[in-house]
């Protein structure tokens, strides 16, 4: 270590740990809503397959799906003909433009946020067989910590939980992270702060959630990335356009772009 390492401010610890490719099924959560897991989600399966995976977006917001609307696609097929059986999984989905493939949910209904533990395990079960022809699953979750978020989470490869600086963002986030240690002790999550004023802010506040995963659950899981906050987000998104065609050069765009590459292992 160099004289100037060791005298580096340390109030701001860095994320110590470069975590490596991340795992195939990826599940995007929160506990808090509104902190842009659905941008985040869609977003992050554009720049996976503009980096040339083979993706498949998945809804797996069962009670407010909107991965449909925020693209402002109409889907011939849903999650609801999947789970009624009346069509298969990798039938009902649709290739969107972006080169991604998407599984929508349905807008507001109830049926898919009722769903049972045996229904939902065939439907996991269903996705798990349909990744193994594909090099990246994304599934956006919905918010709350409910059994069916705790489950999809618990079933993906790797956990991205999202969290902006915000109290009550922090919070429930550490809440997912302590459920999520908690139902897969091997399981691998790391954590994607939005909204950051800048990317040191970002890391403070990564900081901070990781000192309390360290102090309670005995470890930390690694920073995926920090997303600025950026005013062209609201903005495409109110156009339904993919954020990183409408805006390539936004300092938001190069930060989805990184963290697909460090999900990529590059
Ligand atoms: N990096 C960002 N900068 C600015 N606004 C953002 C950013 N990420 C998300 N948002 C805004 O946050 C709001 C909630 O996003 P959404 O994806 O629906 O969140 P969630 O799925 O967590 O409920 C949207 O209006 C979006 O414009
Ligand atoms: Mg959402």
């Amino acid at each position: 270590m160099t004289a100037a390492t060791a005298t580096a401010p340390t109030t701001t610890a860095p994320p110590t740990t470069v975590p490596g490719r991340a795992g195939r099924i990826l599940a995007v959560a929160s506990g808090k809503g509104g902190v842009g897991k659905t941008w985040f989600a869609i977003t992050l399966a554009h720049a996976l397959a503009r980096a040339g995976e083979r993706v498949l977006l998945f809804d797996g917001d069962l009670g407010l799906a909107n991965v449909d609307i925020q693209l402002g696609v109409m889907p011939a097929h849903d999650l609801t003909s999947v789970v009624e059986g009346r069509i298969g999984l990798a039938e009902a989905a649709q290739l969107h433009e972006g080169g991604f493939a998407i599984l929508a949910g349905r807008s507001g209904s109830g049926s898919l946020s009722q769903l049972e533990p045996a229904a939902l395990e065939a439907l996991l079960a269903a996705l798990r067989r349909e990744s193994t022809r594909l090099d990246r699953v994304v599934l956006d979750l919905g918010s709350g910590l409910d059994r069916s978020v705790r489950r999809m989470a618990g079933f993906a490869d790797t956990l991205l939980v999202v969290a902006t600086e915000e109290p009550t963002s922090l919070t429930d986030a550490y809440a997912a992270l302590k459920l999520h240690a908690a139902d897969v002790p091997a399981g691998e999550a790391r954590v994607v702060v939005n909204q950051a004023g800048s990317r040191a802010a970002g890391e403070r506040t990564y900081a901070t959630l990781a000192r309390a995963c360290r102090a309670f659950l005995g470890r930390a899981p690694a920073l995926a990335g920090v997303v600025r906050r950026d005013e062209r987000v609201p903005d495409a998104i109110r156009r339904q356009t993919l954020f990183l065609t409408r805006h390539p050069t936004a300092p938001a765009a190069a930060d989805i772009e990184a963290i697909a590459a460090g999900l990529m292992g590059a």
